[in-house]
């Protein structure tokens, strides 16, 4: 199995949540090891760059917000614009000719959408290639089929309705996973640790075969819509579901279903934000329509439980880790944590050669036990 590699580049991450920083507001959040600012403008815009002053590498997050919309540095009051630029430079006198301007803090695209904010990790300082992906809508009443295969447009594509809609966040949990993001992912895609590590009675049932379909997605994998088995959806009646995973760690599972007579859709989104080599943050968020409102303390009393679990078996994993042990994949149930990591080789080869990314995953049948 591949050792840890460094996260992947030319992709969007998400570092919070777009409910966790009012206007004025801002903090360091780690990111792929740099640290990052992150921050909302009085006006609301949120920006991100980097977390040291340019002029002597005091944190930025320790100044303040002021009310023109720039970030001042508490050292020496240099003003930063949200794009990173300096815009004053309170100690230069008449006849200085020094252009502010011409100073800048490495700045980051970011996105603000479905309760998320989106940072751009660039490959070589290049803009951004893609747009994050979208939430697919939960409030439209039609129930959509999703399109298959390696040419199908996923980056920004709305499913079902064909519209973007902002989401709106129901639920969250956000959970320090102590590992770098490979385990972190494969822990979440592992199709047969269910039955030890979520050992619940409400999660629970007698293991049997298993066999599920599985078709690329431009930059990943999905099992395609099926019936779950587990009894816990049994919540929300007679559903399907359909789980989706693309680079660099987002994590769709897609839930449709009918009560009521009236159609829904809930999604659960799970993403793996690398902090640095030993921490990723393992973030949930759920999104359904307003009318399903008493599923929420569902979520509330189970949703971190599950996550829990997963961290918990992450934190036992690093005992071994620490040894640096040779580890397997074996066969079916592990075959999805060998596409991501077949994915990842070849998103890191097309960045470095310059070449098109071929999605390596194949149209397929996994047969397992859980
Ligand atoms: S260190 Fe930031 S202004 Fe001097
Ligand atoms: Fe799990």
């Amino acid at each position: 199995m591949a050792a840890e590699a460094e996260p992947l580049r030319g992709l969007w991450y998400m570092p919070a949540l777009a409910s966790s920083l009012a206007p004025g507001q801002m903090r360091r959040e780690m990111l792929l090891g740099e640290p990052l600012l992150l921050g909302r403008m009085r006006d609301g815009q949120p920006f991100a760059m980097r977390d040291i002053c340019p002029h002597r590498g005091v944190p930025l997050s320790a100044g303040k917000i002021l009310a023109e919309n720039t970030i001042e540095c508490p050292y020496h009051g240099w003003r930063f614009r949200r794009d990173g630029v300096c815009s004053a430079i309170p100690s230069l006198v008449e006849g200085q000719d020094l252009d502010p301007n011409k100073i800048r803090v490495r700045h980051y695209p970011v996105r603000e959408q479905d309760g998320l904010l989106w940072v751009y990790v660039a490959a070589k300082n290049e803009a951004p290639v893609s747009e994050p992906p979208r939430v697919p809508n939960v409030d439209s009443r039609s129930i959509g089929q999703e399109k298959y295969g390696p040419d199908s447009e996923t980056r920004g594509r709305d499913f079902p309705s064909g519209r973007a809609t902002n989401q709106k966040p129901r639920w969250t949990d956000i959970q320090d996973f102590p590992c770098g993001i490979d385990h972190a992912v494969i822990g979440l895609m592992d199709p047969v640790h269910a039955a030890y590590v979520h050992d619940h009675w409400w999660w629970k049932r007698p293991q049997r075969l298993k066999e599920k379909h599985y078709a690329p997605l431009p930059t990943g994998f999905a099992m395609t819509p099926h019936k779950p088995s587990k009894p816990a959806y049994k919540l929300l009646g007679d559903v399907t579901t359909e789980i989706t995973f693309e680079l660099p760690s987002t994590r769709f599972e897609i839930i449709k279903g009918k009560l009521f007579g009236k159609a829904f859709t809930v999604i659960g989104l799970t993403l793996c934000t690398p902090r640095d080599g030993e921490t990723t943050s393992v973030i949930q968020v759920f999104y359904w329509p307003g009318w399903l409102f008493f599923i929420r303390p569902f979520f509330m009393i189970l949703g971190p439980t599950f996550i829990a679990d997963d961290r918990k078996i992450v934190e036992l994993q690093r005992e071994g880790l620490r040894f640096s042990p040779n580890l397997m994949l074996i066969q079916d149930s592990d075959q999805p944590a060998i596409w991501y990591h077949r994915v990842k080789k070849a998103w890191a080869e097309s960045l470095e050669s310059g070449t098109e990314f071929v999605n390596p995953v194949q149209e397929r049948i996994l047969r397992w036990k859980s």
